[in-house]
């Protein structure tokens, strides 16, 4: 009976699908309107309200037992999100996050169980040197995604982008995604190295990581 309900109950969903195929096949996705322009406006305003009450931190590269924050490898400062306290645009965020999880654990057997986030903001002149996000002794981590919430009109020639490194049959080439609003990329994390070069506009973005157990 239960079996027959979820049979019944499961709606392929075509964005997500994309997403999955895209990922077999070279590691990332880059999907247009993930959230939409209203969705993007809610979240990078709420961003930039706890940007002005002074909560976010520069980043620290490591994880939390090995906290040195390295200037000279990333720039951004950060606060984590914390789902149990979510406000309402967050709970927007996190709704569509765990719609792809779910669907990502029923489709794939990817055992997703845990998941991290937190709002970035790239001061003029800041950057990411080149990495991979396991490095940060977390080998639970299996999907990076990052999601853009600048304002509208973004222009190529205000840097940030991220450039992905992909290995195509050991011939290395570079992948670049210009951070425009409402796109998310993901990305395997013990995979593909990246980086985000500097920028020279402040740039926004949630970042997060879908991990197994
Ligand atoms: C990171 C990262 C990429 C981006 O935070 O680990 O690589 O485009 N971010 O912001
Ligand atoms: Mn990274």
């Amino acid at each position: 009976m239960n079996q027959l309900f979820e049979e019944i109950s499961f709606v392929e969903n075509p964005q997500f699908e994309g997403i999955i195929g895209d990922i077999l096949l070279r590691k990332y996705s880059i999907v247009e309107n993930f959230f939409s322009d209203e969705e993007v406006c809610i979240l990078r305003q709420s961003l930039l309200k706890k940007h002005e009450e002074n909560t976010f931190k520069k980043a620290a590269i490591g994880n939390r037992v090995n906290e040195t924050i390295v200037k000279s490898i990333r720039g951004d400062v950060i606060l984590w999100m914390d789902e149990q306290r979510a406000d309402d645009s967050e709970r927007l965020f996190f709704n569509k996050i765990n719609n792809l999880v779910d669907y990502l654990n029923k489709t794939c057997f990817l055992g997703i169980l845990h998941k991290e986030f937190h709002y970035a903001l790239y001061p003029e002149g800041t950057f990411y040197k080149r990495h991979l996000d396991t490095f940060q002794n977390d080998d639970r981590r299996k999907l990076s995604f990052v999601c853009y919430l600048n304002e509208d009109g973004w222009s190529p020639e205000n840097g940030g982008e991220l450039v992905l490194y992909l290995n195509n049959d050991g011939q290395e080439t570079e992948k670049v995604v210009y951070p425009f609003p409402g796109r998310v990329v993901i990305f395997e994390s013990q995979i593909l190295e990246h980086e985000v070069k500097p920028v020279n506009t402040e740039r926004l973005s949630i970042t997060g990581w879908l991990k197994t157990r």
